[in-house]
C-alpha cells in the first residue's frame, strides 16, 4: 500500500501531473502546483461537477464569490469560536502532533500488533487456529482498542474541557502500552484555530483583520437573498460554486489528500424547513451516482454516517472512497438547518427569509449541502487509474487508466516514421482534431515506446499514420485500456473520440 502510493506521488510528478510547489526552494508543506497536465485534469474534474450540478439541474445556479469576506462572516458561521483541531505537544521531542491524529496511529499500530501476533499463533497452532478465540483472550488489546475507538468518536472540532484532559490521559496511557514516541512527556492538548488571517488595508491603524477563507460555503450563505431574487428561485433550488479555501492544517501528509490551500466544489440546497430529511437522503444517493458513474468501481465507496456532529449540523455522512492508504473522506453531505442563514440573519441584523407565495408565509430555509475536495477527487481518480500491467509476452506496462472523460491528452497522433510526407498528413489530422479536444503529436522512437509513453500518460486513443494513410486515407486507432487496434477513416476519427469523451 505503502509503495503504491509513492509510485503514485512520483507518477504524478514524472508526467507531469502535481508538483511541490516553489520546489526549488525545498517545497512547502502541503501546498502544491497542478502541473500541464493536472491542470487539464483538474478543470475536468470541475467541469463533470459543475455539468452534473448546474447545468442539468434547472433549479440550480452557480456562482464565483470572492476569497475574502467581511470578518464577520467568520464569527456568524461559528468559524472563530468553534472551527479548530485539537493539539498536543511533546515536551521532549518538541514534536507537535493533531491529538486525534495521535491517536489514531496509536491504534493503528496497535492492530499491526495484533496481526502479528494472530499471525504468530496462526503458524504456530496451523489447523488448529481459531482467530476469534484468539482475539477473545487477548483482553489487554482489547481493551485498548475499545478506548480508543469510543474516544475517537468524541474527538472532533468541538471539544469540551473536560473531553481534551480525557484525550490527554488516553494518549499518556496508550504510550506505555505501546511506545512510539519513546516520551511520556506530554502538554495538555489545546484548541488550535485552523483558518489563515490576514490584513486588508494600507496603514496599520486603519487595516482590518480578514481571514482567508476556510469553506466556500459562507459564500453562498450571505448571497442567499441576492440570488433567489435576481434568478427569481423558487424553494427548492440550489446554489453551487466551486474555488480555493484555506486552513492551517497541522498534520500535512498524504500528498494532495490533506493540503492548506485546496479547491472545493460545493453546492448549498435550500429547502422548507421540515422536509430536510427526505433531500438529506436524496442527496446522498444522487452524488453517490455522480461517484460511480465514473466507473470507478462500487467497492470503493462506502458511506460512513456520524455520530457526532459539526456545529451547523443535524445530520452528517461522508462518502468515503478506498485510497492507497485506506478508506478515507472524498464528499460531505450535511444537513446544515438553518444554522447560517439564522446567523446571518442575527450579526447583519438584515432578513434572509424566503416568502412562500404558495404557503403565503415568510421562513428562513434550512439548507442540505453537499460538499467535496476537488484535489481529493482528483487523487481519488488519479491513484485508482495508475495500474501495472502484465502483457501476454511477459513484459509490463504502466497504464494510467483515467476516465475518457477526464483525461489531459485525448488522443495522440504518431507518423509511422519521419518521412514520405507521413508527418505531414499527421498534423493535418491534428490541425482537424484540436478544435474539439486536446490533442498532441509526437513522433519520436519506435512506435510501441510512443504507445507506452501515452499509456503512462493517461490518453485514451493514439492514432497511427502509415504509408496505406497516404493512399486510402485510413489511420490505426489504438485503445488505451485494450490495447486493440482498429483501422478507420480519416473522416470518421473525430466522432470515435467523442463518442467516448464527451461529458
Ligand atoms: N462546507 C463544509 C465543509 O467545508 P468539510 O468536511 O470541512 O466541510 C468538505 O470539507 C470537503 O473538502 C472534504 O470532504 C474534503 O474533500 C475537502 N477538504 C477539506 N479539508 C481539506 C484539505 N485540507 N485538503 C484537501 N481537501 C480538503
Amino acid at each position: 500500500q505503502d509503495d503504491l502510493f509513492k509510485k503514485v506521488v512520483s507518477h504524478a510528478k514524472e508526467y507531469g501531473y502535481v508538483f511541490q510547489s516553489s520546489e526549488i526552494y525545498d517545497g512547502l508543506s502541503a501546498v502544491y502546483d497542478y502541473a500541464q497536465n493536472g491542470a487539464e485534469l483538474k478543470k475536468n474534474i470541475r467541469e463533470y461537477w459543475w455539468k452534473a450540478m448546474v447545468q442539468l439541474n434547472d433549479n440550480i445556479v452557480g456562482i464565483d464569490a470572492a476569497i475574502f469576506m467581511h470578518p464577520t462572516t467568520w464569527k456568524a458561521s461559528g468559524h472563530v469560536d468553534a472551527f479548530s483541531d485539537p493539539l498536543i505537544d511533546n515536551k521532549d521531542s518538541k514534536k507537535r502532533y493533531r491529538a486525534d491524529v495521535l491517536v489514531e496511529d496509536y491504534t493503528a499500530k496497535i492492530e499491526a500488533k495484533i496481526e502479528k501476533e494472530v499471525k504468530k499463533a496462526a503458524k504456530r497452532f496451523g489447523d488448529a487456529f481459531d482467530k476469534k478465540e484468539f482475539l477473545a483472550t487477548n483482553q489487554r488489546v482489547k481493551d485498548y482498542q475499545e478506548k480508543v475507538d469510543t474516544t475517537l468518536q468524541r474527538l472532533g472540532r468541538s471539544l469540551g474541557k473536560e473531553d481534551l484532559a480525557d484525550v490527554k490521559k488516553l494518549i499518556e496511557e496508550l504510550e506505555i502500552a505501546c511506545p512510539m514516541s519513546g516520551s511520556r512527556n506530554w502538554t495538555d492538548v489545546k484548541q488550535f484555530n485552523l483558518m489563515f488571517g490576514t490584513k486588508l488595508g494600507a496603514s496599520a491603524e486603519s487595516a482590518m483583520d480578514l481571514y482567508l477563507r476556510p469553506e466556500t460555503a459562507q459564500g453562498i450563505f450571505v448571497n442567499f437573498l441576492n440570488v433567489q431574487k435576481t434568478g427569481r428561485m423558487k424553494i427548492p433550488f440550489g446554489i453551487a460554486q466551486t474555488g480555493k479555501a484555506f486552513r492551517n492544517e497541522i498534520v500535512a501528509r498524504q500528498f494532495i489528500f490533506r493540503m492548506r490551500e485546496f479547491e472545493q466544489m460545493e453546492m448549498q440546497f435550500f429547502i422548507k424547513p421540515g422536509t430536510q430529511q427526505e433531500w438529506y437522503e436524496k442527496w446522498k444517493e444522487s452524488r453517490l451516482r455522480w461517484h460511480l458513474s465514473l466507473g470507478l468501481g462500487e467497492d470503493n465507496y462506502r458511506f460512513h454516517d456520524h455520530e457526532k456532529l459539526a456545529h451547523y449540523a443535524d445530520a452528517a455522512a461522508d462518502i468515503e472512497f478506498r485510497f492507497p492508504f485506506g478508506f478515507k473522506e472524498l464528499e460531505g453531505i450535511h444537513s446544515r438547518t438553518d444554522f447560517d442563514l439564522g446567523a446571518h440573519e442575527k450579526f447583519s441584523g438584515k432578513k434572509l427569509q424566503y416568502y412562500d407565495h404558495e404557503d403565503k408565509e415568510s421562513y428562513v430555509p434550512y439548507v442540505i449541502e453537499t460538499s467535496i475536495g476537488l484535489d481529493r477527487m482528483f487523487l481519488a481518480i488519479f491513484s485508482n487509474a495508475l495500474q501495472e500491467e502484465e502483457l501476454e509476452n511477459g513484459s509490463t506496462r504502466t497504464v494510467l487508466k483515467l476516465p475518457a472523460v477526464l483525461a489531459p491528452t485525448k488522443a495522440a497522433v504518431f507518423p509511422l516514421v519521419k518521412k514520405d510526407g507521413l508527418p505531414d498528413l499527421a498534423k493535418e489530422i491534428i490541425d482537424d482534431l484540436k478544435w474539439d479536444f486536446n490533442v498532441l503529436y509526437d513522433e519520436k522512437d519506435a512506435v510501441g515506446r510512443r504507445y507506452r509513453r501515452q499509456d503512462a500518460n493517461g490518453t485514451p486513443f493514439c492514432i497511427t499514420v502509415d504509408h496505406q494513410s497516404l493512399e486510402d486515407k485510413t489511420v490505426t486507432i489504438r485503445h488505451r485500456d485494450s490495447m486493440e487496434q482498429q483501422r478507420v477513416a480519416i473522416s470518421e476519427v473525430k466522432a470515435i473520440i467523442h463518442k467516448e469523451v464527451d461529458m
